[in-house]
């Protein structure tokens, strides 16, 4: 698990904090989604749990961040990427070698994993990703989306049990992001691997995420279940987030007495509520 507690962090000459008060639990297994708008402190946050915050940016850090009981300041960075397994936003700075089997193998000799089972594990993560066929190719031939699949591969070869992505589908097209997404599900779902993740495209965090927690000016403003998060679209338009526009429909059909229902995040759930509405149109006319 992942006890954040009054987190606060100011880059060292900075003139605010990036982060102020943030109060966090992340349970094992859960698939978090991390959205607010630009400088809200998304990446620093993740810098919090990966160690990379205080240990690489100087700075104010006051309050605890606590990986399974370690406490990340305590911690060396070496220690705490053995829980955690970080994806950046830069990934081409993020990559260290040119081919993407070296990349992989780069992290578990640097692990020290035994010679015995690298080889299992470099092919597994490969296939995992869905890139066997792409094992010896050159990392700087790659697409986008193939790139991100070979970091996360070489990431999760190394099998943390909580991996942290920083806006992964950043330059991907809908169809590729969707692929990262799903290989993150699976490996939430049949590996149990704890998925917290920056994301800008809400559609998608909707579709994934289990819970969402909002941004803004690095205070932590909502967190909940992704159904819950969506029930105050107020809070997230404040927060300069782009908002489903199924429930934006939602928050219309209410706003004119139609609708008093849930509002949907998804297509499924705007469904029922389009059929609740006509519903409740037939069952006026029949009353006439
Ligand atoms: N290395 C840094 N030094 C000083 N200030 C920084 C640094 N990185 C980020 N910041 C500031 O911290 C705040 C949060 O930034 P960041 O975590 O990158 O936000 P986000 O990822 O949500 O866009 C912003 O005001 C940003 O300008
Ligand atoms: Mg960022």
């Amino acid at each position: 698990m992942i006890a954040i507690k009054d987190l606060s962090f100011r880059y060292a000459g900075a003139e605010k904090n990036a982060l102020s008060g943030i109060n966090l639990e992340i349970p094992d297994g859960d698939f978090l989604g991390i959205i607010g708008s630009s400088g809200a402190g998304k990446s620093t946050l993740t810098y919090a749990l990966n160690g990379v915050v205080p240990h690489h940016y100087a700075g104010d850090f006051y309050g605890s961040v606590l990986i399974n009981g370690l406490d990340t300041v305590d911690a060396g960075t070496e220690n705490l990427s053995r829980q955690v397994g970080s994806v950046f936003q830069d990934i081409d700075g993020q990559m260290v070698a040119s081919v993407v089997e070296d990349e992989i193998l780069f992290g578990l000799e640097n692990f020290a994993v035994d010679h015995t089972e690298i080889e299992g594990r470099l092919t597994e993560a490969l296939a995992a990703a869905g890139i066997p066929e792409l094992r010896k190719r050159a990392i700087s031939t790659l697409s986008g989306g193939q790139k991100q699949k070979a970091a996360i591969a070489a990431i999760t070869a190394l099998r943390p049990r909580i991996i942290v992505l920083d806006e992964p589908s950043g330059e991907l097209d809908p169809r590729s992001s969707r692929k990262i997404f799903e290989y993150l599900k699976e490996l939430n779902e049949q590996h149990g691997i704890t998925i917290v993740v920056v994301e800008q495209k809400i559609m998608l965090l909707c579709e994934f995420a289990k819970r969402l927690a909002v941004m803004e000016g690095g205070v932590l403003v909502r967190h909940g279940a992704v159904g819950e998060v969506l029930q105050r679209p107020d809070i997230l338009e404040s927060a300069g987030v782009n908002i489903p526009r199924v429930t934006t429909l939602g928050e219309r059909l209410r706003e004119k007495g139609l609708y008093s229902g849930a509002l949907p995040h998804d297509l499924p759930q705007a469904q029922l509520m389009m059929k609740d509405v006509l519903d409740a149109k037939e069952a006026r006319r029949a009353a006439l």
